[in-house]
């Protein structure tokens, strides 16, 4: 599955999804990663697989949606059929969404709909719950709204810090984002987010 990514960041999504496709145990290639940034670690890391990069800087386009136009285009350029959000600190566009003919996903570390939005991990000690953890949805056109694929929860303990809470959930993203694209790359994921029903054998 020709798979693009999008990343403002630091990358380690990007860096189990690029050393997951090249042992061979996710059926994705990787084909485009883009970035809002110019410096993110999440490009040196796609240069340094071969992966082809592209950046969007928001100050080069006179405004959203000609730069989301422009990124649109080149995801069918590069004949994308799945693309990842993976700490892509910007929300896509009404247009951008319904242009895509292919899904989006998107990593949130938060058990949503709590805590949505920047900041989910200090969000959730501020709030002072017990559990949180990170869930994988399609992305719609709203804030971390989309129908939910999967999640998985984690403990918060007493003398946590954003810090160790953080490092708590990215071990668990690591394992449950590609979880989520093998469900979808066998095709047994319905857009509602539900697994497909099994079919019984002769119907
Ligand atoms: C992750 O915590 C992800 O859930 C959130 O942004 C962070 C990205 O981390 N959307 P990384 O850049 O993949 O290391």
């Amino acid at each position: 599955m020709r798979t693009g990514v999008l990343a403002s960041g630091r990358g380690s999504n990007l860096q189990m999804f690029i050393d997951l496709a090249q042992k061979g145990e996710l059926p994705i290639e990787l084909v485009a990663v883009g970035s809002d940034q110019a410096g993110a670690q999440a490009l040196a890391r796609a240069r340094s697989a071969g992966i082809p990069v592209r950046v969007f800087t928001p100050a080069d386009y006179p405004s959203p949606h000609t730069r989301e136009e422009s990124l649109l285009t080149w995801l069918q350029e590069r004949q994308v059929e799945l693309l990842l959000l993976a700490g892509y600190m910007r929300i896509l566009g009404e247009r951008f969404v319904q242009g895509a003919d292919f899904p989006i996903l998107n990593i949130h570390p938060s058990l949503l709909p709590a805590f949505p939005g920047l900041h989910a991990q200090r969000q959730a000690l501020d709030y002072g719950v017990k559990v949180s953890g990170c869930t994988v949805h399609f992305v719609d056109e709203g804030l971390d709204s989309g129908p939910i694929i999967a999640q998985e929860a984690v403990p918060v303990l007493p003398q946590d810090t954003e810090e160790t809470l953080s490092a708590r959930i990215l071990t668990v993203e690591h394992r449950l984002y590609p979880e989520a694209v093998r469900l979808l790359a066998s095709g047994q994921l319905e857009r509602s987010g539900r697994r497909v029903a099994e079919r019984k054998s002769g119907s």
